[in-house]
């Protein structure tokens, strides 16, 4: 059985005195949710800090981007081993950096393999925009991100990772993807994928998120599907009360 998790992504927000607040807000009850697993992850600036408050708690911490060299001469990027100072997870191919930053599958697949060698649990996203999704390329666009996103990884190494199936048109809209439909690309897009990449006992082992307006309003219908294992959530989870509603709906 696969146990749900629920990660935070703050994206862009919140200064290092509101980032200790919120994590200071949400700790006692998180820590005490047990039968899903949780983390956060905050600007890079706020790592450590908050890497020192949340020892010891079961919640972990994630980044939300790294570049794939080791070291070296890139200015303003991140490298692996950074990362995994502070960190359990990273988050790879956001569709706000496939967007805005230009990310391709290959740059999303050094990713994923340059995590993996640091020990570091990648969160690799994918997801149609909405022209996509109304020409109904849904399933090719998810089935080329995640080939390509993982391409070249062992089946040992494949059980390792987080894929977040995460719409475009469904993040920051308030429109979430209805279970019903988040389910169908769960199962016979992205872990069919996996299927054929890995094989099928590999394919049930690996976690797929759901994210793209998650609230601790829908949160328990969309956990109550088969073939999603837990969210990517963004805005509610600014909110300690609203992140902390959806944790409880993941554990159950
Ligand atoms: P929202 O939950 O704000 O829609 O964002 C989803 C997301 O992009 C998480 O990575």
């Amino acid at each position: 059985m696969r146990t749900r998790f629920v990660a935070g992504n703050w994206k862009m927000n919140k200064t290092g005195e509101e980032t200790r607040v919120l994590v200071a807000e949400m700790l006692p009850e998180l820590s005490a949710i047990k039968g899903a697993d949780k983390a956060v992850c905050p600007p890079a600036p706020y790592l450590m800090s908050l890497a020192n408050l949340l020892a010891g708690s079961g919640v972990g911490l994630g980044a939300q981007n790294m570049h794939w060299e080791a070291s070296g001469a890139f200015t303003g990027e991140i490298a692996p081993k950074m990362v995994a100072e502070f960190c359990q997870y990273v988050i790879l191919g956001h569709s706000e950096r496939r967007a805005y930053f230009g990310e391709t599958d290959e740059m999303v697949n050094k990713k994923v393999k340059a995590a993996l060698a640091v020990g570091l649990t990648p969160i690799m996203c994918v997801g149609e925009t909405l022209d996509e999704n109304e020409a109904g390329q849904t399933a090719a666009v998810v089935s080329r991100q995640t080939k390509g996103g993982l391409a070249g990884l062992t089946p040992e190494e494949a059980v390792k990772i987080v894929v977040a199936y995460e719409p475009v048109w469904a993040i920051g809209t308030g429109r979430a993807a209805t279970s019903q439909q988040a389910q169908d690309v769960h199962a016979n897009v992205v872990r069919k994928s996996l299927a054929d990449l890995f094989g099928k006992d590999a394919a049930e082992a690996i976690r797929i998120q759901y994210g793209g307006s998650v609230n601790a309003k829908n949160a328990a219908e969309l956990f109550g599907m088969p073939d999603i294992d837990g969210a990517l959530v963004g805005g509610a989870s600014l909110k300690a009360p609203d992140f902390i509603a959806i944790v409880k709906a993941a554990a159950g």
